[in-house]
């Protein structure tokens, strides 16, 4: 089948499952997710003639992972979100297994595409695999055809570099000079991102090995992404394999950045520590996008490898994190959601100067599909924080709860329902005293900005429908400065 013919044929049995798909109580009102079957990584992430638009890997065809097809949505002011066709079919001798993580760029009008195409040469996954560096391209930003000249770069490149784990081109564009970077590992498995260069985005060369992991940095390193914030050049990326220090890197993979100053004749990156770019369970794979009024907005799949996910009994699996503005602080990454999104926000309700010793639930401050702003002032409490998604009968409930000793927020998700358990941990100062927090629910998802962005904490979690109930409580006083609740408008068409 040509690639035409592919596109279709998934397209004819996405038509049939999304309805299917729609009877999910799980389903997200205001977050990027498949129509049906399987997505993860966010890919493609860009601004082009006026829209954003969100690809993404996805296999239609069922809610596992499978060969990779992009998937495809677009909005017009990061808000409210439409899905298109499907916009990348694996369908070449090339990408005959997939299309794996890319990214989008720009250029004389018209969008292209750079993608990993991904062949399977044996039955080891981790050992038989061929991958090379693929261009789509497209005038209406829908259609897209694959480049004849594919693959654009055919091989890794010599030195200390895995011949066949080299994926996930991001591309941009500097002084009339196109460049990209590449997720990789030596031969010893230590993850490694790679940076090409190129005139034309046709004809690469591989500049160096860009940074690499020393120590406890994992096997692989996936999704790679440079961006300036700040004037400072940051790299994020997705190391698997990090092993659990204290109370970090519990999670199977991580995603987090450094910060420095690349040298692009060196292709060397002078850089700092790493740093988680989320405290909670469920960011993987995060890209990022410049728009037209210059701000860096990063978007990540909202779902861990391996996890359990119990959509998947509802014939759909994956979503994606609310879009989320970058800002450089003291060599830290700030990360708070496009203001846009107060353009949803419905039924508003607000409290001011609530005393809470104990247990509290406020009228009107409950459910499913919301956004909240908090701001506690800790006063002589020793413990406090919300649960939400409650429901006594059923003894589920998802905790973020702030312990003043320690200065960890804690986000406990052990009794939230079906799907994954666990609890996590971001190490959090109070700031006057005060904590303040926004939290974004969506039937089967979690995100807290703490301290207006300085951490964030995401996971999915998945209550029963009827576990709506919210509750503020603490160990001695605290005050709730101030509280709005606002329920969230269905966004995505
Ligand atoms: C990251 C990843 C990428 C790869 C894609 C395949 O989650 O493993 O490295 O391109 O997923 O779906």
């Amino acid at each position: 089948m040509n690639h035409v013919d592919r596109l279709n044929e998934a397209e004819k049995y996405l038509q049939v499952k999304e309805t299917e798909v729609k009877e999910s109580h799980w389903r997200l009102h205001y977050h990027v997710a498949p129509r049906a079957g399987w997505m993860n990584d966010p890919n493609g992430f860009c601004y082009f003639n006026g829209e954003y638009h969100l690809f993404y890997q996805h296999h239609p065809f069922s809610p596992f992972w499978g060969p990779m097809y992009w998937g495809h949505a677009v909005s017009k002011d990061l808000a409210s979100w439409k899905h298109l066709p499907i916009a990348l079919a694996p369908s070449e001798e090339y990408d005959k297994d997939g299309c794996f993580s890319g990214s989008a760029i720009e250029e004389d009008g018209k969008l292209y595409l750079m993608y990993t195409g991904n062949e399977w040469t044996g039955d080891n996954h981790d050992d038989d695999l061929r991958q090379v560096q693929c261009l789509a391209v497209s005038e209406d930003g829908i259609h897209f055809k694959k480049l004849k000249e594919n693959p654009v770069i055919s091989a890794a490149p010599e030195g200390n570099i895995h011949p066949f784990h080299f994926r996930d081109p991001k591309v941009w564009k500097k002084d009339n000079v196109y460049y990209c970077v590449l997720g990789s590992k030596t031969k010893e498995n230590e993850g490694q991102v790679l940076l090409y260069r190129s005139e034309n985005l046709m004809d690469w060369e591989c500049i160096n090995i860009v940074a690499k992991g020393e120590g406890n940095f994992g096997y692989m390193w996936e999704c790679p992404d440079i961006f300036q914030l700040n004037g400072k050049d940051v790299l994020l990326m997705s190391p698997q394999g990090v092993k659990p220090e204290g109370n970090l890197y519990h999670n199977l993979h991580q995603s987090g950045y450094v910060v420095g100053q690349l040298n692009y004749d060196t292709g060397v990156l002078e850089h700092g520590d790493f740093q988680l770019l989320d405290y909670g369970f469920d960011v993987y794979a995060p890209q990022t996008t410049i728009d037209d009024k210059g701000r860096r907005i990063v978007i990540a799949w909202m779902n861990m490898w391996v996890s359990l996910m119990p959509e998947q009994n509802h014939g759909w699996a994956g979503e994606m994190t609310i879009p989320r503005m970058m800002e450089l602080k003291d060599e830290k990454i700030y990360c708070r959601p496009v203001p846009e999104l107060d353009t949803l926000r419905e039924d508003g309700v607000y409290y001011q100067n609530v005393m809470v010793d104990g247990k509290l639930e406020l009228a009107n401050v409950q459910g499913k599909c919301l956004e909240m702003k908090i701001t506690f002032d800790a006063k002589k409490a020793t413990v406090f924080g919300m649960k939400l998604r409650v429901n006594l009968e059923l003894g589920e409930e998802t905790v973020i709860f702030y312990d003043i000793k320690k200065e960890i927020l804690t986000f406990n998700r052990e009794h939230s329902g079906a799907g994954p358990k666990g609890v996590s941990h971001a190490p959090i100062k109070l700031i006057n005293n005060r904590l303040q927090l926004q939290l974004f629910l969506d039937e089967s998802s979690l995100e807290v900005f703490i301290q207006d962005g300085e951490k964030v904490m995401t996971g999915r979690i998945y209550p029963n429908l009827k576990s709506e109930a919210i509750q503020i409580f603490s160990e001695g006083e605290v005050e709730v400065v101030e509280l709005a609740k606002w329920g969230m408008k269905p966004a995505i068409s």
